[in-house]
């Protein structure tokens, strides 16, 4: 089903605590978490995010696919023994037929176990939020989205960018009109740390980023250029109609990409050029968008993400700046701090699951919940990411043949 699906009110049975039933609204929800294990990049991102709202608590939880080590871990982490779990299996199985069962499980793994672990907890009727991409084929993706649906269950994908107070704004802008109509954009994604043959190192997310059995068929694109298509979908909801692909490896003996180019064509008639890199020197994590319409232009650069350009015909070019500016309502209820204290990654990931919790909470309480409104990405996004990644890889097979989506 399309994102705007309205989820009809769910057969969820009562919510029990220590032997009492619960209101939903307003309690505190809980969370197991599957990956993030010692030494992980993104598991304790997430967790240090849903802490900034304390909307959610860490129940349960694998964390790695050593069970003595995931255990090990999850006692740092304060979780009781009876909730450490050996695998993602034993976690969905037995958490599932829990009374106070965790309301929703966060996916923190390698690409290749997003499905799998995803596919078990729609299964068992729990909630989910997965890291991107959300799969590692487009057929997996759709299938999670109908299950999702079908299952009446909440499935967030955590596109971080998504979440800053100034992209919620340009969206805005771009949909009441203040650039005109779009016509081009340039996005690209410069990265420099598989510059060298990083996975020979001790570098573990080199090391499965670049194998296809854990990365999926693509790295480079799969990796960093999924964010640009979604940020870029996000900010203009302009939607791409085909692509054409170059991927190259430019590292030795690595199979899958390190850095594409791709050209876009939107519905509509807007066109787009993506370029995704790991091997560029002297970039850090230079996510920059830049969007032209025919009365205007808007730049956004993620590193210095309280900030945003915007140029219109005849006119200085302004800096908005959050906090200090006025944003709309959308995006100004998730600036938490006054202007020139810096926001960044982690508050951008907590907004994700602000919005996602506060519609948990609705979902849990059986009220309709119209998903076309969802201030997070959905699984309909994360199945489009998905599609977007694949067109790529086919495009590029075919000498970069254009590729509809
Ligand atoms: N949204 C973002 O901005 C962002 C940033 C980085 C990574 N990611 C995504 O997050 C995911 C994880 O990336 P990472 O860089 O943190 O990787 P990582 O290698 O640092 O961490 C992966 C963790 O998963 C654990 N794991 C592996 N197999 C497991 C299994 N079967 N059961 C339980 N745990 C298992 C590992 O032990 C490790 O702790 C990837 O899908 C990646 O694309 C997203």
């Amino acid at each position: 089903m399309p994102v705007g699906t309205i989820f009809s009110a769910l057969q969820k049975e009562d919510i029990v605590i220590d032997g009492s039933k619960v209101e939903t609204v307003n309690r505190q929800l809980t969370y197991a978490m599957v990956g993030g294990g010692p030494g992980a990049f993104i598991g304790d991102v997430h967790r240090s995010a849903i802490r900034l709202d304390d909307k959610a608590n860490l129940v349960a939880g694998v964390f790695s696919s050593d069970s003595a080590k995931s255990r090990e871990f999850g006692q740092t982490l304060h979780i009781a023994q009876d909730r450490l779990y050996d695998d993602y299996m034993q976690l969905v199985e037995q958490e599932s037929k829990r009374p106070d069962k965790v309301d929703f499980v966060v996916i923190v793994t390698p690409n290749a176990y997003h499905y799998p672990v995803a596919k078990a907890c729609l299964e068992h009727k729990l909630h989910v939020v997965s890291d991107k991409p959300l799969t590692v084929d487009s057929k997996q993706a759709r299938e999670l989205e109908n299950l999702a649906n079908k299952n009446g269950l909440l499935f967030g994908v955590t596109y971080t960018y998504t979440g800053y107070p100034t992209v919620k704004e340009i969206r805005s802008l771009i949909k009441k009109g203040i650039i005109g109509e779009l016509r081009f954009v340039n996005a690209e994604y410069p990265q420099e740390w598989l510059a060298t043959r990083s996975e020979d190192t001790d570098n573990r997310q080199a090391k499965w980023r670049t194998d296809p059995k854990l990365s999926g068929a693509s790295n480079c694109v799969g990796d960093i250029g999924s964010h640009i298509e979604n940020l870029v979908s996000t900010m203009t909801s302009l939607k791409i109609r085909r692509v054409s692909a170059r991927l190259d490896v430019f590292v030795e003996n690595r199979v899958l990409d390190d850095n594409a180019s791709i050209m876009v064509d939107y519905e509509g008639g807007a066109k787009g050029l993506y370029w995704s890199s790991q091997i560029a020197v002297g970039s850090d994590n230079a996510l920059r968008i830049r969007i032209y319409g025919s009365k205007g232009s808007i730049s956004w650069f993620q590193e210095d993400p309280d900030h945003f350009q915007l140029s219109l015909l005849g006119e200085p070019t302004r800096i908005y700046s959050r906090g200090r500016d006025e944003f709309s309502q959308p995006a100004q209820k998730f600036s938490r701090l006054p202007s020139g204290h810096p926001e960044g990654l982690f508050e951008a990931f907590a907004n994700i699951y602000k919005a996602y919790t506060d519609t948990l909470l609705k979902v849990l309480d059986k009220e309709d919940v119209d998903l076309s409104q969802a201030d997070f990405p959905t699984v309909s996004q994360g199945a489009d990411g998905v599609r977007f990644i694949e067109a790529c890889v086919l495009s590029s097979r075919q000498d970069s043949a254009w590729i509809d989506l």
